[in-house]
C-alpha cells in the first residue's frame, strides 16, 4: 500500500496543542496496524499571517492539494482580529481553503458519554433519554459566500443565497447518512421568512421523494434552537445552511458539556477534519484544552477517508473509556483540583487504546 498522505495544519489558539495528541493517537494507530502515514505539516491562519503575511500562503495550498486527507486545528483569535475581513484567518484562511477544496458538507455528530451526563448543561432527566445526532451544515454557500458583500462606514451586508443544485447534493448527503441511523432528517431553514430558505425546503422535499424509508420533517431555525434544548433525544440528523449549522452545531455541541468534545468532517473534493470549536485564544497555551475533539476528529479521517472504520470504532472506545475513569480536563472536569491536562489527557486515550486494541 502506497503510504498514505496527509496534511496537519495545526493552526491558532489551541490548536496547535491539541494536534500533538490526536499525532500520539495516530502513532499508536501506526504502530499497532503497521500502516504509516505520511504527515507533511502547513501554517494556516493567524500564525501563517504572521509568518508568511498570508492566512492561506500557496506552500499550505500545495501541501494540502497534494495529500490524501487534511486535519487541520482550527484558526483565529483577536490578535488578527482588526485585519481587513479578506486577509483574516477566517476569511482568508479557513473560508478560502474550503472553498478551494470545494467543501460543502460538513458532518458533526455529537454524542452525551453516560459518565457525563452530570456535566450537561440540560437536566439528567432530559439527558437520560440519550442525545445522539449529527449536523449536517451546508458548507459552501449561504451568506458565507453569496455575493455581493461588502462593507464600509455606513454599511455592511452580506447576500444569503441558494441554487437547486447546492441544496441537492446536501440533501442527499444527509438522507444517505440518515440511512445507517434512525432514519430521521431534520430539514432546518427560516423558510416563513428567507426567500433561500424557500428554495431550500422545496428541494429537500424533493430529494425526499428517493428517499421514502426517511423520515423527513422540517423545521424553523428559532424553533429547533429551542427543541434542541427541550428534546434534544428526537434528532437524528439535522440537515441544514451554512449559517444556521454554523450556529446550531455550536449549541449541540454544548448538549455534552463541552465544545472541546465535538470533531467534524468537511466533504468535497478531498476531505478536511476539524474540531468543531475554536481556536479558544483564552486558554491557548495553557496546556489545559480538551483534546477529544481532535482526536475524535483523527477518528473521522481514517473512517471516512482510509476506511480505517474499525480503528476509528476503538478510537471512540478508548475516548469513553478514559473519560469514563475519570480522565478529565478542565472542561469537563468535576472540579479544578481534578482536572488533567492536555497531554495528560491524550496520554490517556493513547494507553487506553493500547490496552484494548
Ligand atoms: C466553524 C467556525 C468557522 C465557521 C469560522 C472560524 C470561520 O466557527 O467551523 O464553525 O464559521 O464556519
Ligand atoms: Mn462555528
Amino acid at each position: 500500500m502506497v503510504m498514505p498522505k496527509i496534511a496537519v495544519l495545526p493552526g491558532d489558539g489551541i490548536g496547535p496543542e491539541v494536534m500533538r495528541e490526536a499525532l500520539k493517537v495516530l502513532e499508536v494507530v501506526e504502530k499497532k496496524t503497521g500502516v504509516m502515514f505520511e504527515k507533511v505539516f502547513g501554517h494556516i491562519g493567524g500564525e501563517a499571517i504572521d509568518l508568511f503575511g498570508d492566512p492561506l500562503p500557496e506552500e499550505t495550498k500545495k501541501i494540502c492539494l497534494e495529500s490524501d486527507a487534511i486535519l487541520l486545528g482550527s484558526v483565529g483569535g483577536p490578535k488578527w482580529d482588526d485585519l481587513p475581513p479578506q486577509k483574516r484567518p477566517e476569511i482568508g484562511g479557513l473560508l478560502a481553503l474550503r472553498k478551494m477544496l470545494n467543501l460543502y458538507a460538513n458532518i458533526r455528530p455529537i454524542k452525551v458519554y453516560k459518565s457525563l451526563v452530570k456535566i450537561s448543561p440540560l437536566k439528567d432527566r432530559i439527558v437520560e433519554k440519550g442525545i445522539d445526532l449529527v449536523t449536517v451544515r451546508e458548507l459552501s454557500g449561504d451568506a458565507y459566500y453569496g455575493q455581493p458583500r461588502g462593507l464600509d462606514e455606513e454599511k455592511g451586508f452580506d447576500t444569503m443565497v441558494y441554487d437547486r443544485k447546492t441544496v441537492e447534493r446536501i440533501a442527499k448527503v444527509a438522507f444517505e447518512l440518515a440511512r445507517n441511523r434512525r432514519r430521521r432528517v431534520t430539514s432546518v431553514d427560516k423558510a416563513n421568512v428567507l426567500y433561500s430558505s424557500m428554495l431550500w425546503r422545496n428541494v429537500v422535499k424533493e430529494v425526499a421523494k428517493g428517499y421514502p424509508d426517511v423520515e423527513l420533517e422540517h423545521m424553523y431555525v428559532d424553533n429547533a434552537a429551542m427543541q434542541l434544548i427541550l428534546r434534544p433525544y428526537h434528532f437524528d440528523v439535522i440537515l441544514t445552511t451554512n449559517i444556521f449549522g454554523d450556529i446550531l452545531s455550536d449549541e449541540t455541541a454544548a448538549l455534552p458539556g463541552s465544545l472541546g468534545l465535538l470533531p467534524s468532517a468537511s466533504l468535497g473534493d478531498k476531505n478536511l477534519y476539524e474540531p468543531a470549536g475554536g481556536s479558544a485564544p483564552d486558554i491557548a497555551g495553557k496546556n489545559i484544552a480538551n483534546p477529544v475533539a481532535q482526536i475524535l476528529s483523527l477518528a473521522m479521517m481514517l473512517e471516512i477517508s482510509f476506511n480505517m472504520v474499525e480503528v476509528a470504532r476503538k478510537i471512540e472506545k478508548a475516548v469513553e473509556l478514559a473519560i469514563e475513569e475519570g480522565y478529565r480536563t478542565r472542561d469537563i472536569a468535576e472540579s479544578e483540583e481534578k482536572a488533567i491536562s492536555t497531554s495528560k489527557m491524550g496520554d490517556a486515550i493513547c494507553k487506553k487504546l493500547e490496552e484494548i486494541w
